[in-house]
């Protein structure tokens, strides 16, 4: 589904060093894995998932997304295979304060063509258990729920990947683990998932664990 070869990417500020952030990095996903990505903070896992989630471009290497060459696509292609293949969970949630839980899961159909948008959105929030939260904003909802809205708004355009950037790390334990749950059951489900973590703990559930260290990948085994 992913294919990364000698991915780089150097970021230059003027008057600073070039900070050469990956360094060749060869990563492969198959369809249905759940895979973590671990390394201290700085090592360039944000940088990848940027990459990975076509919000960034590599200056180098090659990066092959569901049989298709990423780097021949023009910005609005990216845009679009963005939109219908990759849903996008963050750590800050990043929902739209104003607006409900429906409403917010609802925002990723705008874009597209897609019709019976509340019914799809209505259908999202029950797989991550919030039927009882349709019309509440986010500040009537925990951290916890607001993350599983956010996972919510991920699923709505039924994605081919998700990309989830430390999506326990503003939660406590119980409720990090719950969103760990639901990312476990989204899994057995047949969705393929790829999260950054920096807690050991939620790491080792994953089928897979990578290490991004020093600009490198290397795999551990779990
Ligand atoms: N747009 C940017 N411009 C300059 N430096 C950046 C930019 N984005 C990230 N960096 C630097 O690249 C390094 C890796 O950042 P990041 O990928 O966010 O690390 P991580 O997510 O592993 O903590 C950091 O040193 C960061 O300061
Ligand atoms: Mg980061």
């Amino acid at each position: 589904m992913i294919q990364l070869r000698k991915i780089s990417k150097t970021f230059e500020r003027p008057g600073e060093r070039a900070l050469h952030v990956l360094k060749g990095v060869d990563f492969n996903v198959e369809q249905g894995e759940f895979v973590a990505i671990v390394g201290p903070s700085g090592s360039g896992k944000t940088t990848l998932m940027n990459i990975l989630g076509l919000l960034d471009r590599p200056d180098s290497g090659d990066y092959q997304l569901l049989g298709s060459q990423v780097s021949a696509m023009s910005a609005t292609e990216l845009a679009k295979t963005r939109n219908a293949t990759i849903g996008f969970v963050f750590q800050q949630f990043h929902l739209l304060p104003r607006v409900t839980a429906t409403e917010n899961v609802e925002l990723p159909l705008v874009y597209s063509d897609a019709r019976d948008t509340v019914k799809k959105a209505v259908n999202a929030l029950c797989r991550v258990g919030l039927e009882e939260r349709l019309s509440h904003f986010p500040s009537e909802l925990s951290g916890g729920q607001q993350q599983r809205v956010a996972i919510a708004r991920a699923l709505v355009n039924d994605p081919e990947v998700i990309l989830a950037d430390e999506p326990t790390g503003n939660l406590d334990q119980e409720s990090g683990q719950q969103v760990m749950d639901l990312f476990l059951e989204l899994n057995r489900a047949g969705s393929t998932i790829l999260f950054i973590t920096h807690d050991q703990k939620i790491a080792d559930q994953a089928s897979r664990v990578v290490r991004i260290d020093n600009g490198c990948l290397t795999a551990s085994l779990n």
